[in-house]
């Protein structure tokens, strides 16, 4: 009996994850992720934007709720091969996009406060789809509060809304190679909007 109701609870969460997942799918018909054109990218992005800021927000994340009111720091998504090869597009708080969009190389300090929410679009080149994936941010604290991490939090919104559990260590191991940045790895240059 009680095999049986769990089994059915099974079937349906997997019906309600896949019909969640379908829809935030949108078609991507490309072999490779750094194959994609302007255009194609401009298509992805049309049919998939607002399905990500309902995905992020579905948990009632506040930095899912604000961040496409800051300042956007490129032209469009793109492919920069870090973080999976997924479609990036990197957005800044107030108190962080004066310096955030300098894209200065040495000496960059970021004032506490700052926010950087990076949305991104995962493609699959299998399912020809392209689909939300994390929110990820990077939130800068007071002169100390987190000595490991030069006072940087990393943290992920997960397409269903729920936080993701990272490591500090992962995410901040990659992101001090650009240590005379603050961390900042910037966008990719052809797409980088500035002040
Ligand atoms: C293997 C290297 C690598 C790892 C690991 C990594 N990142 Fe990044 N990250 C980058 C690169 C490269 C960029 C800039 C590329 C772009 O956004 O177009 C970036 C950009 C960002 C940005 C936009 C601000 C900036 O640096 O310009 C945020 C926010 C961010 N990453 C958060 C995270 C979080 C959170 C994690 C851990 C879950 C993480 N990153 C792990 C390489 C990495």
């Amino acid at each position: 009996m009680k095999r049986h109701y769990l089994a059915a609870a099974t079937l349906a969460l997997g019906v309600m994850t896949g019909h969640q997942a379908a829809a935030q799918a949108c078609a991507a018909d490309v072999e490779d992720a750094f194959d994609l054109e302007e255009a194609a990218i401009a298509e992805i992005y049309d049919c998939i934007s607002d399905r990500m800021v309902e995905a992020y927000t579905t948990e009632g994340n506040e930095v899912a709720a604000a961040y496409r009111d800051w300042a956007k720091t490129s032209t469009r998504p793109a492919v920069a091969g870090a973080h999976d090869n997924r479609l990036l597009f990197t957005f800044a708080n107030d108190i962080a996009a004066e310096q955030y969009l300098k894209y200065a190389e040495d000496g960059v300090v970021m004032p506490a406060g700052s926010v950087l929410a990076k949305e991104s679009i995962t493609i699959s080149t299998k399912n020809k789809e392209a689909r939300v994936g994390p929110l990820f941010i990077m939130t800068k604290g007071e002169a100390g509060s987190a000595p490991e991490t030069a006072d940087w939090v990393y943290s992920a919104v997960q397409p269903n809304g729920k936080p993701m559990r990272i490591k500090q260590s992962f995410c901040h191991d990659c992101h001090v190679s650009w240590e005379s940045r603050d961390m900042l790895g910037y966008p990719l240059e052809e797409v980088r909007l500035s002040n």
